[in-house]
């Protein structure tokens, strides 16, 4: 195992961004092209305790939309935002656009996120690109055993056969190891 890929210790976890505990870390480890110029406004889907955002946000000047439905992880992300000049946290459920769009307040935003493993990943991400202009950055973290238990070949292939429908992919990797059957996409809207 290189030094990269190493497990670090759990002092190491907990101060650093960490590539086995976020998906954007991961995908830019894996070299996909998901780093931040430092001004972008973000809709991140699936935000959780904000995790990941904890980092990202020190890597953007914009305004980081955190969609999360869970009022557990809503309350530690909002402890998080409460320190934090930048972060924006939207109490909802990612499926209604319509709830997101009015906490968006016009705002253009240049990069969307989706982190949310369901049967119904693409759907959700599909709707919520209406929110987004044709130039916007949009990243796809997808876990394979949630969109369902057949073969994961199968599913991959499918999955990304619905994708394309919606999107152009520009760029792929998995997470293996840092997330098993978890792939991450780069896409554009068509
Ligand atoms: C894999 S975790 C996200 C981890 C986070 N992105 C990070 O790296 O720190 C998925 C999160 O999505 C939330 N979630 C699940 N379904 C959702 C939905 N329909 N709308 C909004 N959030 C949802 C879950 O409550 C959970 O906190």
């Amino acid at each position: 195992m290189s030094e990269k890929t190493k497990k670090p210790t759990l002092r190491k976890l907990n101060l650093e961004w960490n590539a086995y505990r976020s998906k954007w870390k991961s995908a830019l480890d894996r070299k996909l092209s998901v780093d931040l110029k430092g001004d972008e406004n973000i809709l991140y889907l699936g935000a959780s305790t904000g995790s990941t955002i904890s980092h990202i946000r020190k890597k953007t000047k914009g305004i980081i939309f955190a969609v999360e439905k869970s009022p557990k992880m809503m309350v530690e992300l909002m402890k998080l935002a409460i320190k934090s000049d930048n972060i924006a946290p939207i109490f909802a459920d990612a499926r209604n656009v319509e709830e997101i769009k009015k906490r968006l307040f016009k705002k253009k935003i240049d990069i969307l996120f989706q982190d949310i493993p369901s049967p119904d990943q693409v759907e959700m991400l599909s709707n919520a690109a209406q929110l987004v202009d044709k130039d916007c950055r949009i990243f796809l973290s997808l876990k394979i055993i949630s969109v369902a238990h057949w073969d994961p070949e199968t599913v991959l292939k499918k999955t990304e056969e619905k994708l394309k429908e919606h999107f152009k992919i520009t760029e792929s990797a998995s997470l293996e190891p840092f997330h098993k059957k978890h792939y991450f996409y780069v896409l554009k809207k068509k």
